[in-house]
């Protein structure tokens, strides 16, 4: 592969989680099971369900016992939840789930908004909870939200990113995922921070990126994550979700864009874009708006042939 590309990239599915979490509009668990099918039937294994939160906090994940108990099981899919504490874990464990997620950020301002607490007191409430996954052999993962920016107090140096990342490894989270939380990001400021991990000793393969695209950086950045070796991105069908801190931001990265991408790229990845599009607009008419995503909108085109494809995937509006 060129410029040191990985041949395979894992694409990390995070709309049933990130992408629904804010969405006013009430979803029932039928319809979320409905995405989530689709998402299995497009090739996608790692999907990030739902989350293990106050429901008051997040209203639209509180059937996330009810939705677990219920996913489909059998094609090898990790179903990561969110954690954010032991109440969170026990809930989880009950409902079955195998993989988690804890979630803090780079800024206290941001985590105290997010979970009331602040980064070092996060960092204390997880230490019990990726004990006990470790115990039980649950997959880990850790995100460390406004990487590239914060919606309260802006710059973020990357050494505080740097030392929040490695706090997280040192309690034992296997992957650790970097968020453009308000899509703030330009490549130099991936290049600089994949290169501060590995100097810090976090091997490339424990570091994810997830990428808003609210200022239209998201798939250039993940090009910045390829070229330094990174291979694990997150991106929600049909580009839901959005940070209730950051008005009018759009949404996560579009799974159909990375895919698109990546097919171009000859990056293997496992995920057929018209099984994509079918979960995108299934879960954009659930939410009754037209699809976010430019892939979405055009359809997709195949440069060997010259033809458009999944052009019967497009959205009439
Ligand atoms: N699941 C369900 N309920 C929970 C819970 C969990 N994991 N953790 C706490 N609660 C309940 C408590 O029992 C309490 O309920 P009550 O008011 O009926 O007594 C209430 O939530 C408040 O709990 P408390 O311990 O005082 O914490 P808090 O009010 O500071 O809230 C969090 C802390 C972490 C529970 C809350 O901020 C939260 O769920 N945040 C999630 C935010 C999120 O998901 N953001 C998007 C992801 S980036
Ligand atoms: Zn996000």
């Amino acid at each position: 592969m060129p410029n040191g590309f990985p041949a395979r990239v894992r694409i990390y599915e995070v709309g049933p989680r990130d992408g629904l979490q804010n969405e006013a509009h009430p979803l029932d668990t039928d319809t979320k099971l409905g995405y989530i099918e689709r998402l299995v039937a497009a090739g996608l294994r790692e999907i990030e369900a739902t989350s293990f939160v106050s429901p008051r906090a997040i209203p639209q994940l509180a059937d996330a016992d009810a939705l677990l108990l219920r996913l489909p099981h059998g094609d090898g899919v990790r179903y990561p939840v969110l954690v954010p504490n032991m109440r969170g874990m026990e809930r989880a464990i009950s409902a079955g789930a195998t993989a988690i997620a804890v979630f803090t950020a780079a800024s206290d301002a941001f985590t105290e908004a997010n979970i009331g607490m602040s980064v070092d007191s996060s960092l204390e409430a997880f230490r019990p909870v990726l004990a006990e996954a470790a115990r039980r052999g649950v997959w880990t993962r850790a995100y460390v939200s406004t990487a590239f920016g914060c919606p309260f107090t802006g710059r973020i140096e990357p050494e505080r990113v740097v030392d929040v990342s490695l706090r997280l490894a040192d309690l034992g989270a296997q992957e650790i995922c970097l968020g453009d939380t308000i899509g703030v990001g330009v490549p130099s400021q991936v290049h600089e921070l994949t290169a501060r991990h590995i100097d810090a000793g976090l091997p490339l393969d424990r570091l994810a990126y997830h990428f808003h695209d609210t200022r239209g950086t998201a798939l250039a950045n993940v090009l910045a994550g390829l070229e330094d070796g990174v291979s694990c991105f997150d991106a929600s069908a049909g580009g839901t979700g959005g940070c209730p801190y950051a008005p009018g931001a759009a949404g996560n990265l579009a799974t159909e864009d990375l895919v698109y991408l990546l097919d171009g790229l000859g990056i293997e990845h496992g995920v057929q874009l018209g099984g994509v599009l079918e979960a995108a607009r299934f879960i954009s008419g659930a939410l009754r708006r037209p699809l976010a995503s430019k892939v979405g909108q055009a359809g997709g085109w195949d440069p060997s042939t010259g033809r458009a494809t999944d052009r019967e995937a497009r959205q009439r509006w």
